[in-house]
């Protein structure tokens, strides 16, 4: 395997953040109006019109400009190829509940990989107009200028944000346990409703820390980039390397990851 040359990755990277600037519009477009809202696996697990357009658009144009790439999409227009060499990783709206209620805190995530490895990575929230973008080697950036995580080395002083699965009303794997110990030891901690949004919020240093368990890999694809490109450590709950498959996630700005690893494995 070859690695990919600078200007494959470029292309990738543009037509990223040119499909996230789409999507996004889509969403501001429609954002408090009446649009038409479904559930999926539960009650609480919403699906709206805009999901749905939003996957349409990303998809739409992948499917004609990059034809031999394998697409994982959230709504399920994707196809996932095992032999592609280039893989996109999609969720097209991510704070689908956030959406639906008018809360504003919602975003595009797009992650893709070449042979197996995460090499590009954004983000896009439309009403803050803020794309967060990484490149595999490259760094990580907010609207083009470089991001860091927080120097923070107190868990005591640290704001952390978390989340919960779908399933929480029903599974006793509901991740309050450890709600409660953060909420105990950190400074405050926060439910903001967007995991992508959640990993950004690492990487640029306005949150210390971060965990979730039950996620799925698009909402962690582009994400889990851009905060190892901010210089931050993501891993699975046990510090071992962060799982593609998004079920145990931990991003921290590093400093403060073996504090969390310590509460998360009680
Ligand atoms: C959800 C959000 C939320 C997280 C859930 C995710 P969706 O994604 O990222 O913050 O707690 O686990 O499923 O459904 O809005 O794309
Ligand atoms: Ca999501
Ligand atoms: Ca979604």
């Amino acid at each position: 395997m070859t690695s990919p040359t600078p200007d494959e990755i470029e292309a990738v990277r543009e037509l990223a953040c040119r499909l996230a600037h789409e999507a996004g519009a889509i969403q501001r477009e429609h954002y408090e109006t009446e649009i038409e809202i479904r559930t999926k696996s539960a009650s609480i697990d919403l699906v709206t019109e805009v999901d749905h357009a939003c996957e349409e658009r990303i998809v739409g144009a992948l499917r004609t400009e990059r034809p031999d790439d394998a697409i994982l999409a959230e709504e399920g227009r994707g196809d996932d190829r095992p032999e592609a060499r280039w893989r996109w990783v999609i969720d097209p709206l991510d704070g689908t509940t956030n959406y639906a209620h008018g809360y504003p805190r919602f975003c595009v995530s797009i992650g893709v990989e070449c042979d197996g490895v995460r090499t590009v990575g954004v983000v896009f929230d439309p009403l803050l107009d803020e794309l967060y973008c990484a490149v595999r080697g490259g760094g990580a950036q907010l609207n083009g200028a470089p991001i860091r995580v927080s120097e923070e080395t107190e868990l005591g002083n640290a704001l952390v944000a978390t989340g919960f699965a779908y399933d929480v009303r029903r599974s006793a794997q509901d991740n309050i346990n450890h709600f409660i110990a953060f909420v105990k030891s950190s400074r405050a901690i926060r439910r903001d409703g967007s995991a992508a949004l959640d990993l950004c919020y690492v990487a640029s240093g306005r949150f210390d820390g971060y965990w979730e368990i039950k996620l799925h890999p698009w909402d962690v694809a582009a994400g889990l980039l851009i905060v190892d490109e901010a210089g931050g450590r993501t891993s699975d709950l046990s510090g071992g390397p962060p799982q593609r498959s998004g079920f145990e996630c931990v991003a921290s700005n590093g400093k403060l990851h073996d504090a969390m690893l310590a509460i998360l494995q009680r």
